[in-house]
Order: C-alpha cells, then structure tokens, then sequence
C-alpha cells in the first residue's frame, strides 16, 4: 500500500475509518477523529515524543503497531529510521497512514499480533494506545508478537492508558473500566503501572524507561497544544455545529472529568535481552 505523501498530520481526502458509523455508536476515538482530532493517545504528543527519544529510532528498522491516522508514523520518518513498517487492522486507517509516509515506509492492514513480519527483523516496535483495547490474552500476544519481531537489544515503545495507584480498590477499577467502556463504545481495559510492566517482563522484555502525563485527552490546553490553534479551533467549530457529535464529545468529556484522578498517559521503553 503505498500512496504519495499529503501531509504530515493526516489530514488527506481519505475517509476516515469508521466514518459510516453513526456517531452515537462509533468508537470514541474515531468519533474523535471526525471532530478533527489527530492526537489519539492519553498522554498527548509530548509523552509520545519523550518515549520516542528513548526508543533510538535514527538509523533503526522501526515498526509501528496500529499508526492509527498517522501522527506518529510522521514523527517517526523525521527521525531518519533506516526503514518504517506499520501495521492497522482497519484498512481506512492504513490508507491514510500510506499517504502520511509515503515511499518512505510500508504499511499493511492486519492485526498486530500477527505480523507476518520477520523473527529479529527489527531494532525499534512503537504501539500507541492500542494494547488497552486488547484483553488480557490480546495484549499478550501483541506484547509476544513484538519481542519476537525485535532483534536482540532492541526496543518495544508503548504509550498506553494508565490506572493509577498500583494498589487500586478493585471494585473501583472495575466501576471505572465499565463506565469508560459505555461511553467510549470500546472495551478498554486499562492497568496498573505495575501490571503494564509486567505484561512487559512477562515476554522477556527488560524496562528501562516509564514516564506518565495527565489523561487530558479533552482538555483544551492539551488540544491547543497536540493539534495546534487552528485544529483546536476546527474541533471546536466541528462539534459545536454537529448536535450528536456534541453530546457524544460531552459524554466523553464527563467520564474522563469523573476519573480524572485515576488515569494516566503511561508510555514506557523496554528492550529485547541480548540472550
Ligand atoms: C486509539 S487509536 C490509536 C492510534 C494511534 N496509535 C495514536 O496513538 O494516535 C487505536 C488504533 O489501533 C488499531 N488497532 C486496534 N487493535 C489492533 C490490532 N489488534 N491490530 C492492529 N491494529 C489495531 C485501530 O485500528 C486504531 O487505528
């Protein structure tokens, strides 16, 4: 799938995935998408960035798991990575990733935990917000998939939702999990820090980095920030003309106001022993 290069946020003539859903039950992140958004992840650009200066990505073989419309895809390609491979189940998304990247790299529709790729066919995996829409079972084999894909030393770069303390009421976490559940339309389940780096340990991996940042996927500083002042004002203008949009955006909003507290951006880098 390779397609000439638009620009750099995403934005193309391409549909957006999912764009025939109505937006009452369209998962959230798509419907997010609709509204303008192009920063799809919990932590923002800036935690994406500080995880991707710790995962070495000049002159590395880097694969990205689930680019999503491509965002990072375009910050990865200005590092200069010797080569770049994505891989999205939905095939909308992979379009439009190929347009973001393209004859600088090769982009697939598929599932992450099956790659097709190479055993120790690359230095650097990158996958955001993407493992907590997986189960338990999910998120080990994608966590598996990527350590088998790395070569030895390389490193595995994921930026994922976070739950926070290590040692929360589980009845809480559970009440938390369903309520963002209903109103995202997707199943996420997101962990613990401690659980996110044993899911890590488990494969064998050996963390070497984890940093947070508030979960302020609405927030508007974080927007004018992650999609500039014109995107933020096009989102803006978007959902305010758009009644279904608005309430569907509102309801979002009011969940990740209600556990503000307890959930993070969580990105960490882990690497591949050597044996
Ligand atoms: C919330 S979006 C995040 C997109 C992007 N990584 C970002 O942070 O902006 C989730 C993405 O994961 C993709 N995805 C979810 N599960 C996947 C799987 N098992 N294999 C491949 N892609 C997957 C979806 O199609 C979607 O593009």
């Amino acid at each position: 799938m390779s397609k000439k290069s638009t620009d750099a946020a995403g934005s193309t003539d391409l549909p957006l995935p999912h764009a025939d859903r109505p937006v009452a039950s369209a998962p959230g992140h798509w419907v997010l998408a609709r509204a303008g958004k192009r920063v799809l992840r919990p932590g923002g650009a800036a935690l994406s960035a500080a995880m991707l200066s710790h995962a070495g990505l000049a002159g590395a073989d880097v694969v990205e798991l689930a680019p999503g419309l491509g965002r990072t895809a375009a910050e990865i390609i200005k590092d200069h990575p010797a080569s770049y491979t994505a891989i999205d189940r939905d095939p909308d998304a992979a379009r439009r990733v190929a347009a973001v990247v393209g004859d600088l790299g090769t982009v697939r529709q598929g599932e992450a935990a099956d790659t097709g790729l190479d055993e120790a066919s690359a230095d650097v995996v990158v996958g955001e917000a993407m493992l907590t829409m997986q189960g338990d079972k999910g998120k080990a084999a994608i966590v598996a998939e990527a350590a088998r894909v790395l070569r030895p030393g390389g490193r595995y770069a994921i930026h994922e939702l976070g739950v926070t303390p290590d040692d929360i009421d589980e009845d809480y976490y559970t009440q938390l999990r369903r309520d963002l559940a209903r109103s995202i339309h997707v199943n996420a389940r997101p962990m613990t820090a401690a659980a996110w780096k044993e899911l890590m340990e488990d494969a064998g991996l050996v963390v070497d980095w984890v940093d947070t940042a508030p979960m302020a996927l609405l927030k508007v500083g974080r927007n004018i920030r992650d999609e500039g002042l014109g995107g933020f004002l096009r989102i803006a203008r978007n959902v305010a003309a758009d009644k279904a949009l608005r309430r569907r955006v509102q309801e979002m909003a009011a969940t990740f106001k209600r556990y503000e507290k307890d959930m993070v951006g969580f990105a960490l880098v882990a690497h591949k022993p050597e044996s």
